[in-house]
């Protein structure tokens, strides 16, 4: 009998052969409750689903006959060198699938030298995660992820200062949340235990109405990001945006002189049928493709494997953000598991440069994919 399909558990890491392995085994010991907090997306999941498509819409151009003895993954990003071209993306409440939580990130983005964005919603003090940082040798990368309270702008100021004098190198700010997006399985899992419980609320979604879902500020606007930059101050360190999902955004973004804008639908979490961030970045090519010039492009949602990180990176992304496989990956093992995911990723990384004739990720362009879908975009 095959060993690994007749276990009902979790197969052990040794035998999770790509981040499908790593989810599936995962989702065998994580409660309910953890399941659908971080599987759960908007609606109808049509951008959760999509988001994975459209990386397999893109095909390569290989060139061959090339010595490929060495594939450099090192890349250079907001001003540091990461060892690889992916980084930890925000996820909020890391301890719902480990005990040990952020720190688990933490210590593996460091063993690994890569960046790790952390969330303001982190489950362990943003002081304990510096300071893990420090013990375990104080390599790896740590941004800080901003969203803006509806508290006003004070609190937000105070996050910012607290973030920016803990030592975070960047300051990612996430625009895509003006309002929680209705994620159904989340208000379901939250309507049962009500329901068992006996209270019949109206809205599932606690306070407020169910319509403006969440604790961020619903105001937030272009001019508001001044006073957020103030407080961080011109040498703490790049700002970044989130949550970009159109040229004309990515645009002002780069005209307003942030350092950065980060592609990405929040994992199909937020507007159902907002654009992966592979079509947001095919339009910046086509419709401002200078700004490619001037800011610092990530992305991320569906990145599940090494060909979708060098696939983003030929089309101009500067490194990827990978999230749910994280989760997990501490799920199942604590940093070990955060390891995996990582080597599992660079692995295949590497063997798509190398059968792709690419040496180091400078050589990778939009020359080595498909050009058909570079010039129609992507097919609906
Ligand atoms: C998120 N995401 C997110 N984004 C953010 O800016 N701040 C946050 O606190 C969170 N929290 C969060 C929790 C969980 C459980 C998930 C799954 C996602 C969005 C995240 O940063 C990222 O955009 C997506 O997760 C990327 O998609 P994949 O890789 O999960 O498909």
């Amino acid at each position: 009998k095959d060993p690994a399909s007749s276990q009902e558990g979790p197969l052990p890491l040794s035998l999770c052969m790509n981040l499908d392995d790593i989810e599936m085994s995962a989702c065998r010991i994580m409660s309910r409750r953890a399941v659908t907090f971080i599987t759960s997306a908007a609606d109808s999941l049509a951008s959760l689903t999509q988001n994975r498509k459209d990386w397999s819409k893109l095909t390569f151009r290989p060139r061959v006959l090339r010595d490929v003895t060495r594939a450099d993954m090192t890349c250079h990003v907001l001003g540091k060198k990461s060892r690889l071209p992916f980084f930890i993306a925000p996820m909020g409440m890391a301890k719902i699938a480990n005990d040990e939580g952020e720190l688990a990130l933490v210590r593996g983005a460091v063993a690994n030298d890569i960046p790790y964005c952390v969330s303001g919603y982190s489950s362990i003090r943003h002081a304990d995660l510096i300071a893990c940082q420090k013990e375990v040798g104080g390599g790896g990368i740590l941004w800080y992820q901003l969203y803006v309270s509806k508290s006003g702008c004070e609190t937000t100021r105070q996050m910012v200062r607290s973030a920016r004098d803990l030592g975070y190198e960047a300051l990612f700010i996430t625009v895509d949340v003006p309002v929680v997006g209705k994620r159904e399985e989340d208000e379901r899992y939250k309507a049962e235990l009500d329901y068992a419980a006996g209270h019949f609320s109206q809205s599932s979604s606690g306070e407020g109405a169910p319509v403006l879902r969440g604790m961020h500020s619903y105001t937030l606007s272009w001019s508001d990001l001044s006073y957020i930059r103030e407080e961080w101050g011109p040498s703490s360190g790049p700002v970044v945006l989130k949550g970009i999902q159109s040229a004309e955004d990515a645009k002002m973004a780069a005209d307003l002189g942030f350092d950065g804008i980060y592609l990405s639908n929040h994992g199909g979490r937020q507007l159902d049928y907002a654009p992966s961030s592979m079509k947001t970045l095919l339009e910046i090519r086509r419709f401002c493709p200078e700004i490619l010039d001037k800011v610092q492009v990530f992305v991320d949602g569906g990145v599940r494997r090494g060909t979708d990180i060098v696939k983003a990176l030929c089309l101009g992304a500067t490194a990827v953000g990978v999230g749910r496989p994280f989760n997990y990956g501490i799920a199942l093992n604590g940093v070990e598991g955060c390891n995996k995911v990582v080597q599992l990723l660079s692995d295949e990384i590497q063997t798509t440069m190398r059968l792709l004739g690419a040496t180091e990720l400078g050589q990778l362009g939009p020359e080595m994919v498909n050009s058909t879908i570079l010039e129609n975009r992507l097919p609906q």
